[in-house]
């Protein structure tokens, strides 16, 4: 299949030499090209330019052509932090904290993530696979093109591995690009209450096996908090998992300063996550990291947290990646409009800068920056078509509205029905 959107009022992001990340001051850079043509041949980017040097250049024949007059065309979204394949959901949770308790009363009371634990124990992996399928079809509708999955709703043996291979089929059975992790250390299941030993033994010694053995997960995560897991026992886990091929993510001072992100870097993990407690000496550690510091910020806005400190992050010249964290109970939405929006609007960045983040970082922190993430030749085709909007800066501008009028993912133009 061959694609050819002439006519494009911007074409956002484009990259001339494709870089795996953008860092400090160069994220408030977004090199655009005025009045362009993009091409597209089967799933990747073939071509770019201005629409004057466009005559000649393609002469093909079977060409889907779009005109995109008053129109962007952006690289899709990418979001490397979602656990979207979850049963039910907890709007009883939500209601619970409009009346006073917290995230952490609820989660002691046995809800939170125990909640959806207890109801995904008893869920098919055929309607686990349905739900899923239809949040991939609203997220890619909203412009994203790659996510991670994350496990961590099973916290057993039997549970654990339905998630991962729920994930895998959805590999096969959406056109969106999935990176699968494994996150068995979210909580400590009741069962193991009093055995946290036991249940980290479970998950090294007897579920990693059989995911290497069935290639079910790309990264390995860790809950790293109060009530949750120490550094020591996410350092434990993600070395481990990182034996058995896994690259070390981390949820990261989300709810306190517990060490996660100390914790992530001494194993080298691609990212830490959520940071609303990072301290100085954390950032300051990052500058010699490969690690991407990703921000959540709907997961922030839903709980009611503090804002994590983006602005100081970047200006001390480091990268920042932004992803959703859709889930049902931190952020019941994977929506990256709305998330650069928050970005825009509370944390103070650049429409460049959250735009950046979202993109090219994010892919980044899922290992898919050589492919994903800008407008590059060679990458695959995962762009959107906006409706017609004056620029990009209109997009965390208009938050709520949706702006996206057609999304191709890996070539493929994606329908609404
Ligand atoms: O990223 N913080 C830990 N995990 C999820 C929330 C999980 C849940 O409440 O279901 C998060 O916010
Ligand atoms: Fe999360």
């Amino acid at each position: 299949m061959k694609i050819l959107i002439k006519n494009i009022k911007q074409l956002v992001q484009v990259e001339e030499n494709p870089s795996l990340k953008v860092i400090g001051s160069n994220m408030n850079k977004l090199p655009v090209i005025n009045d362009a043509w993009l091409a597209i041949e089967n799933d990747k980017i073939v071509g770019f330019g201005k629409m004057e040097d466009w005559e000649g250049i393609y002469d093909w024949t079977d060409l889907t052509i779009l005109d995109a007059t008053d129109k962007l065309v952006m690289p899709c979204w990418c979001d490397s932090h979602t656990h979207i394949v979850y049963a039910g959901s907890r709007e009883g949770e939500f209601v619970d904290r409009i009346n006073g308790l917290t995230y952490d009363e609820i989660f002691l009371k046995g809800g939170g993530i125990l909640n959806s634990a207890k109801k995904l124990k008893d869920t098919s992996e055929e309607t686990l696979i349905n739900s899923a399928l239809l949040r991939l079809n609203e997220i890619m509708l909203q412009g994203t093109g790659a996510v991670e999955i994350k496990s961590g709703y099973g916290l057993s043996f039997d549970s654990e591995l339905k998630m991962l291979r729920v994930i895998k089929k959805l590999k096969t059975l959406s056109p969106i690009t999935i990176k699968a992790t494994f996150l068995g250390a979210h909580a400590v299941p009741i069962e193991y209450k009093g055995r946290k030993k036991d249940y980290i033994k479970l998950l090294i010694d007897e579920i990693m096996p059989v995911i290497v053995e069935e290639q079910l997960a790309d990264f390995c995560d860790v809950f790293c908090e109060q009530n949750y897991f120490t550094k020591e026992e996410t350092i434990e886990i993600l070395s481990a998992g990182k034996k058995y091929g896994m690259t070390p993510k981390v949820h990261a001072e989300q709810l306190s300063n517990t060490g996660g992100t100390l914790a992530g870097i001494e194993v080298g993990a691609i990212s830490v996550d959520h940071i609303e407690f990072i301290g100085d000496k954390e950032i300051e550690l990052l500058h010699n990291s490969i690690t991407m510091p990703t921000i959540l910020p709907g997961a922030a806005f839903f709980l009611g947290l503090p804002f994590p400190p983006a602005r100081k992050i970047i200006d001390a010249g480091l990268p920042i990646a932004v992803a959703s964290d859709f889930n049902p109970g931190s952020c019941p939405s994977g929506n990256i409009n709305l998330m650069i929006s928050l970005c825009c609007i509370q944390y103070k960045m650049t429409p460049e800068e959250a735009i950046n983040a979202a993109t090219i970082n994010s892919a980044y922190a899922m290992g898919l920056s050589k492919t994903h993430g800008s407008i590059a030749i060679g990458k695959q085709a995962n762009v959107f078509i906006t409706k017609e909007i004056p620029n990009y800066s209109f997009i965390p501008y208009s938050f709520g509205s949706n702006l996206i009028e057609s999304v191709i993912i890996n070539g493929q133009i994606i329908s609404r029905d």
